[in-house]
């Protein structure tokens, strides 16, 4: 399973980028307000930063427009994927965009429905958002078991699942367990990832113990 980072901070994204573990980005409209920074500037620095797909999501609703915005955001950097709603619009847009070469995340999915849909558009990732669901007291993993159900029985299908709104560890182990091929990660989740109780306290057992012997490997 790939793992993308879900943040539009350059520092958390360099810092993540070294531990040689991150395979793309993901940003939204909130994550750049967030950021304080101006949206061009950011992604084309993110996409020199790491060489997988950077998602950055365009904020037109009307077709026309949309594909305008995602044809200049996709010309920022060879690693761009455009980001379009899971509307009729956003299908359009990204139905255009893909036969242009363009990689395109199809973003707020929320049913099997609307993943099957992104499919047959050619979106290179859909994004459903487990959180989410969560929140509203729905299960967002059972989604995203529909998802690879139905993808699976379309082999010809080229559209990569993208587990988004990931709020914990047991997503991301979930989300892997069922085959998902990407799951876009806040930093903080990415870190408690490598976290274990008994890592740390085996390390210190084992380091206090080397001590003792007086050895040194080097
Ligand atoms: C995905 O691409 C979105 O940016 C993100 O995962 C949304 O997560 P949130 O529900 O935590 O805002």
């Amino acid at each position: 399973m790939k793992f993308f980072v879900d943040t539009a901070d350059v520092a958390e994204i360099k810092d993540l980028a070294a531990s040689g573990l991150l395979d793309g980005v993901t940003t939204n409209p909130s994550l750049i307000m967030k950021s304080g920074r101006p949206m061009l500037e950011v992604i084309q620095e993110i996409c020199a930063i790491v060489p997988g797909p950077v998602s950055a999501e365009t904020v037109a609703t009307e077709h026309k427009k949309m594909l305008e915005e995602g044809r200049k955001l996709a010309k920022l950097a060879r690693n761009v994927a455009v980001k379009v709603p899971l509307t009729p619009d956003g299908l359009k847009t990204c139905k255009a965009l893909a036969s242009e070469g363009t990689m395109v995340n199809v973003t707020l999915c929320f049913s099997a429905a609307q993943a099957l849909l992104a499919a047959k558009a050619g979106a290179t990732f859909v994004s459903p958002f487990v959180g989410r669901l969560d929140d509203i007291g729905q299960d967002g993993m059972h989604l995203i078991g529909e998802i690879m159900t139905i993808y699976r029985q379309y082999p010809h299908f080229k559209t990569e699942v993208l587990v988004a709104s990931v709020r914990h560890t047991q997503h991301v182990v979930q989300a892997a367990k069922m085959g998902a091929h990407v799951a876009t990660v806040p930093p903080n989740v990415l870190r408690q990832c490598f976290k274990h109780v008994l890592t740390d306290n085996g390390l210190k057992a084992f380091l206090d113990d080397w001590a003792k012997t007086g050895q040194s490997i080097l």
